[in-house]
């Protein structure tokens, strides 16, 4: 398959990243506390061990401008230099106005157009695709991409299913035109879909228009996060391998050419399954799920941060960014490091 959101010749490159996650510390021992739940269960079924839980008064804004200031710091900009945020969010502030206007004022970025993505797991990416039209295009030359969620305050901390599984983070990073060529990190191509027909597998059913919070449902923690988990599960291995291999296609790539693939982090099992199918070994997977969890659209964005501090991609790697979401939503970005 072509890439269909390709504009003209790929001229756009990853500048810097940067993340952030609160300090509090969340262990699978701490859940035994407040549910039915062991430690054996999630290791064994999710690879997670420890998440991490936004402080009090620390909003998902809070979290999305420290990874910005970093993912700045390492790309070596100024505020004033970025003419574009998006915030990829499924935990905003508030409605409106978006986390990303907030972003903006907590920056200083005052030249900046802001606005919020929601695409779920999937919302790094798809905002990464998003800024890579506009600087294509020519419209924008610098955009800050963060994807970044507090997702303690939309799990009900009584439902086993969901509550051992999320975590708190941000993700960012700066997106360039590179003028000069050569400059390395440039993104190659990107695979995006999404399948509408599936919106309840996945879903937080309460809070919105379609269904408010009202004293008669108050009771019922509407605003809180209902997942069929075996269903995703299954969506989630084959979506995000075709999306792989889709970004690979059009590169005129293959898994063997894969130097790192850095998944969405929801489940160690859902990314062994992937890269089984793919013959991607695991040394070049990278994973870190067990000591965040699954944080969404903060997940892809912190893991390509921590794989580019720690030295686990190097320059003229092919890196495979890839998630997989509610909506239900894919993504995948090919960068040849
Ligand atoms: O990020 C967005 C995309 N999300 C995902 O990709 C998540 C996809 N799904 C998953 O990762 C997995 O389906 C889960 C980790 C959510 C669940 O694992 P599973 O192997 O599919 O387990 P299950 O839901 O089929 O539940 C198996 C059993 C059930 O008990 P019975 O019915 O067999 O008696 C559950 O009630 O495990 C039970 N269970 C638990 N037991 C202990 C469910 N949650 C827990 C728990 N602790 N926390």
């Amino acid at each position: 398959m072509s890439d269909p959101d390709a504009t003209i010749e790929c001229t756009v490159t990853i500048a810097g990243t940067g993340s952030y996650v609160p300090e509090k510390v969340l262990s699978n021992a701490d859940l035994e506390g407040m549910v039915d739940t062991s430690d054996e269960w999630i290791t064994s079924r999710t690879g997670i061990r420890e998440r991490r839980i936004a402080a009090d008064g620390q909003s998902t804004s809070d979290l999305a401008t420290e990874a910005g200031k970093r993912a700045m710091a390492d790309a070596g900009i100024e505020p004033g230099e970025i003419d574009l945020i998006i915030v990829a969010t499924i935990s905003p502030d508030a409605f409106f106005p978006a986390t990303a206007c907030y972003v903006q004022k907590n920056l200083g970025a005052t030249n900046a157009m802001c606005f919020d993505v929601s695409a779920a797991c999937s919302g790094f990416l798809y905002a990464m695709q998003i800024s890579r039209h506009f600087i294509n295009t020519g419209n924008r030359k610098t955009a800050l991409v963060i994807g970044a969620e507090k997702l303690s305050s939309m799990v009900d901390w009584e439902d086993r299913n969901t509550c051992v599984l999320f975590g708190d983070g941000a993700g960012a990073a700066v997106l360039r035109r590179d003028d000069n060529g050569g400059a390395g990190r440039k993104i190659l191509s990107s695979s995006l879909g999404s399948d509408g027909r599936q919106t309840d597998i996945l879903h937080v059913p309460g809070g919105g228009s379609a269904c408010p919070i009202t004293p008669d449902n108050a009771d019922q923690k509407l605003n809180t996060i209902r997942m069929q988990g075996r269903e995703v599960y299954k969506y989630a291995v084959n979506a995000m391998r075709r999306a792989v291999e889709d970004a690979l296609q059009q590169a005129g790539l293959g898994a063997s050419d894969v130097d790192m693939l850095i998944p969405h982090q929801a489940n160690k099992r859902i990314i062994e399954a992937i890269t089984e199918r793919m013959g991607i070994p695991p040394e070049k997977t990278f994973i870190n799920l067990d000591r965040y969890g699954n944080t969404s659209a903060a997940a892809v964005a912190i893991a390509l941060d921590e794989a580019n501090k720690t030295g686990s991609i190097k320059a003229g790697d092919h890196v495979v960014l890839v998630a997989f979401g509610a909506g239900l939503t894919w993504a995948s970005t090919l960068v040849q490091w």
